[in-house]
C-alpha cells in the first residue's frame, strides 16, 4: 500500500483489498518489532496506532508500511524514532486538577494511617504527574514516608522526568492547575527559573525512583498502596487493557488505590468487581478483594 502525503495519514485507498493489505503490513511490522526489539505494540488500539505508524512512515520519507518495516528492522535508530512516534508523551502538571483535589480529600486521610507509602506512576511520561504528586505529599506532610516509582517505556521521556526541567511558558497553566487542585503555597517556590526553562527543586526528587518499565511485557516489581495509570490504557485494546489490569491488581496491596484517566474505567474488565469507587467521577478506585 502506498502513502500519499496529501491524503490523510491512513490507508491511501479505502477499498476492502487496500484495508486488508494495510492490516497485513501492520501485523508484520508489529510482529517484527516484537521479535527484534521486544517492544510489543500488537495489542494497541488499531485505528490510532495505524495513524501514528503512517505518520512515522511519512516522517521517514517512506511510502509503504512494508518499507517502514524494512527500515525499522535494519536500522535501530529508525526503530527508536518509531517508539517516540508511538509513545504520545502528552502530559501536564496537576492535569485534571479536580482529580488531585479529590485525591487530597479522599485518599490522603487513608495514606496518613500508613507507616510507609509506596506509589507507582505507570506511564509517567516526562514526569509532570509525578512532581505533582511529590508536591501534594510534601504539602500534606507525607513526602518523607513515601517512595514514588515513576515508570515509562519511553527512555527519552524518563530522562526528562529525571531532570525535572520544563519550558517556562508552561508555568502559567501549571500554576492555575496547582491552585485549582487545592495547592496551598506559592507554586513558584517549587522551581527555579533560568532563561526559558524551570527546574523543579531537587528535594521533590529525593524519594522518586525513575525506571524503564513496559506495561505490555514487564512484570510486577513491588507492592503498592497507590497506582496511578492515567491516559495510557486508552491506547490499548481490550486484551492488553485486561492484562494490565491484572498486573495492577497483583501489584496493589489490600485496600490499595487505583487512579485512572478521565476517559478510562475499571468497568468492562475482568476486575470490575474487585474494586469499589472512592470517587466515580474522578476514577479513583479501592481494591476490596
Ligand atoms: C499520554 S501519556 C500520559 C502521561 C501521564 N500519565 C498523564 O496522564 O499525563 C502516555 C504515556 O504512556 C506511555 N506508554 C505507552 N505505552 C506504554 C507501555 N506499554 N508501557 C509503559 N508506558 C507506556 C507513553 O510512553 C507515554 O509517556
Amino acid at each position: 500500500m502506498t502513502f500519499n502525503r496529501f491524503q490523510e495519514e491512513s490507508s491511501s485507498e479505502n477499498t476492502p483489498d487496500a484495508i486488508e493489505l494495510e492490516t497485513i503490513e501492520c501485523d508484520l511490522l508489529l510482529e517484527g518489532v516484537h521479535r527484534m526489539y521486544g517492544y510489543d505494540f500488537r495489542n494497541y488500539a488499531r485505528p490510532s496506532l495505524v495513524r501514528r505508524i503512517w505518520h512515522h512512515a511519512h516522517a521517514e520519507n517512506l511510502s509503504t508500511i512494508s518499507q517502514l518495516q524494512d527500515k525499522v528492522l535494519h536500522d535501530r535508530s529508525c526503530f527508536e524514532r518509531m517508539v517516540q512516534s508511538l509513545s504520545i508523551p502528552v502530559t501536564e502538571m496537576f492535569r485534571d486538577p479536580e482529580l488531585f483535589k479529590t485525591f487530597r480529600r479522599e485518599v490522603v486521610p487513608i495514606l496518613r494511617t500508613y507507616p510507609y507509602i509506596r506509589i507507582w506512576h505507570a506511564g509517567c511520561s516526562t514526569g509532570e504527574e509525578v512532581y505533582s504528586m511529590a508536591i501534594l505529599l510534601h504539602e500534606e506532610g507525607l513526602y518523607d514516608k513515601a517512595r514514588i516509582y515513576a515508570t515509562d517505556m519511553n527512555d527519552r521521556s524518563l530522562q526528562q522526568a529525571k531532570e525535572g526541567i520544563y519550558g517556562i511558558e508552561k508555568m502559567k497553566l501549571y500554576t492555575k492547575n496547582y491552585l485549582d487542585a487545592g495547592g496551598t503555597q506559592s507554586f513558584s517556590d517549587y522551581y527555579t527559573a533560568k532563561y526559558n526553562s524551570v527546574m523543579f527543586q531537587p528535594y521533590l526528587r529525593k524519594n522518586i525512583i525513575f525506571a524503564e518499565h513496559n506495561l505490555a511485557t514487564d512484570r510486577s516489581f513491588n507492592e503498592f498502596n497507590v497506582i496511578f495509570c492515567r491516559n495510557v490504557m486508552i491506547y490499548f485494546n481490550d486484551t492488553l487493557r485486561d492484562q494490565v489490569h491484572g498486573l495492577f491488581y497483583e501489584s496493589l496491596s489490600r485496600f490499595g488505590i487505583l487512579v485512572l484517566g478521565s476517559k478510562e474505567s475499571i468497568h468492562f474488565t475482568r476486575f470490575s468487581d474487585c474494586y469499589e469507587p472512592l470517587d466515580r467521577v474522578e476514577k479513583i478506585y479501592r481494591k476490596i478483594k
